[in-house]
């Protein structure tokens, strides 16, 4: 009986500390003289996103931040369960926290189900005091593979892929028959990254049974609020962080990421071990590259292999939906609008004639740079 009456005692303050400290945490924002829609004490303000969304489309999802600003002002705060979102559509606000004062702003929002492997060295994941020397560190060490002279030498790879999703177009043409874009924006980028990135061969162009494609669907598929209970719960009760991180490799999402970061780590440690006789030109290689140049340095520090495994993984899950949403976002804007799109062709047939392009032509095609841009004003594929 005494162990019962313990046990109850124990559990109930457990419980009760939970309830009070959320309950301060979703104080802060009034403490910090913020305004914003009330937050439910479980999601906060989790279920008003999804609703907007559905309400507008997701297309339109971004619009939120514009919609709530009317309501709350330049500068307000979303919940996340107990955790607090500031968010900002003020710009001279904006140049202060990415600029002026960007070294106070370089930590992430926390995501528990991304905090443990294969992402928390990454990018996207690590904060400022994480691993290395934290975001800073790891940011140099990546940058300079994004140099313009690094993309050049990684423009045929990318040419050669475009070339083949071309054929693809010719065909679809000559055929007659309608088809869908997107899936095929979606496979060109996963072979370009699964080339630049993942140092792989992937065919997804040709072959949508190509396991890199059906590894990389299933596991975009997958990551999805509405599919993957782990991630609505992660945003909810981001005390369960140890929980989420270890049920991890074990969701439908985890399994599909599985064999992607398995193969990302078997082609490093053969680059590793070859790293004298290879000559190919991707991330891999110019990640690696650049540490032996680290190694040389006393005051850098080398990338480890996880480091360097969680930052490729990172420019997939960065890069693959984004741009191919960006660009059949692109291509749906401009079958709409025929007279930017006659004057784009302009433009190219200006500048490439009946040649091929050249990494420099980029530079060379500024209405095509305006369009890009513009699709994207209208229709992010990422809000933060
Ligand atoms: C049209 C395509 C793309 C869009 C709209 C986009 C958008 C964004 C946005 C909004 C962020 C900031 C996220 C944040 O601060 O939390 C970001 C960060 C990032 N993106 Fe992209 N992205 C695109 C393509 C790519 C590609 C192709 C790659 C890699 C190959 C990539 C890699 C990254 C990385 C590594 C970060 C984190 C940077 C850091 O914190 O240092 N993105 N992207």
């Amino acid at each position: 009986m005494l162990l019962f009456v313990l046990f109850c005692l124990v559990v109930t303050s457990i419980l009760a500390r939970w309830i009070l400290n959320r309950y301060n945490k979703q104080q802060l924002r009034d403490q910090l003289g913020i305004k914003g829609p009330p937050p439910n004490f479980f999601t906060g303000n989790l279920l008003q996103l999804i609703e907007f969304s559905k309400q507008v489309g997701l297309e339109n999802g971004h619009k939120i931040g514009m919609e709530y600003a009317k309501q709350y002002g330049n500068v307000m705060g979303l919940y996340f369960g107990p955790e607090l979102e500031i968010v900002v559509t003020d710009l001279e606000i904006a140049k202060e926290i990415f600029i002026k004062q960007f070294s106070n702003f370089v930590d992430r929002r926390k995501v528990p189900f991304n905090a443990g492997p294969p992402l928390s060295e990454s990018l996207l994941v690590i904060g400022a005091r994480g691993g290395m020397g934290g975001w800073k560190d790891v940011r140099s060490a990546v940058s300079p593979t994004f140099s313009s002279g690094k993309m050049k030498s990684m423009f045929s790879t990318v040419e050669s892929t475009i070339s083949i999703f071309m054929e693809n177009m010719a065909e679809h043409a000559e055929s007659g028959k309608s088809f869908d874009i997107y899936d095929e924006f979606q496979a060109l980028t996963l072979d370009v990254i699964g080339k630049c990135a993942f140092a792989i061969d992937s065919n997804s162009l040709k072959n949508r049974d190509d396991p890199f494609y059906i590894n990389c669907r299933k596991f975009f598929l997958e990551s999805d609020m509405k599919r993957s209970w782990v991630i609505p719960i992660a945003f909810m009760f981001p005390e369960l962080e140890w929980l989420i991180t270890k049920i991890r490799p074990w969701t439908a999402f985890g399994r599909a990421e599985q064999p992607l970061v398995e193969g990302l780590r078997a082609v490093l440690e053969e680059r590793k071990k070859n790293f004298n006789k290879a000559h190919n030109v991707d991330i891999i290689q110019l990640l690696l590259s650049n540490d032996e140049e680290h190694k040389s340095d006393t005051k850098k520090q080398p990338m480890t292999t996880e480091t360097i495994v969680a930052n490729c993984y990172a420019f997939l899950l960065a890069g693959y939906e984004t741009t191919s949403t960006a660009l059949a976002y692109t291509a749906w804007l401009l079958a709409k609008h025929t007279d930017e799109q006659r004057k784009l062709q302009e433009e190219i047939d200006e500048v490439l004639g009946d040649r091929e392009m050249k990494y420099d032509d980029i530079n060379k095609l500024p209405y095509l740079d305006a369009v890009f841009h513009e699709s994207l004003r209208m229709y992010p594929p990422v809000i933060v």
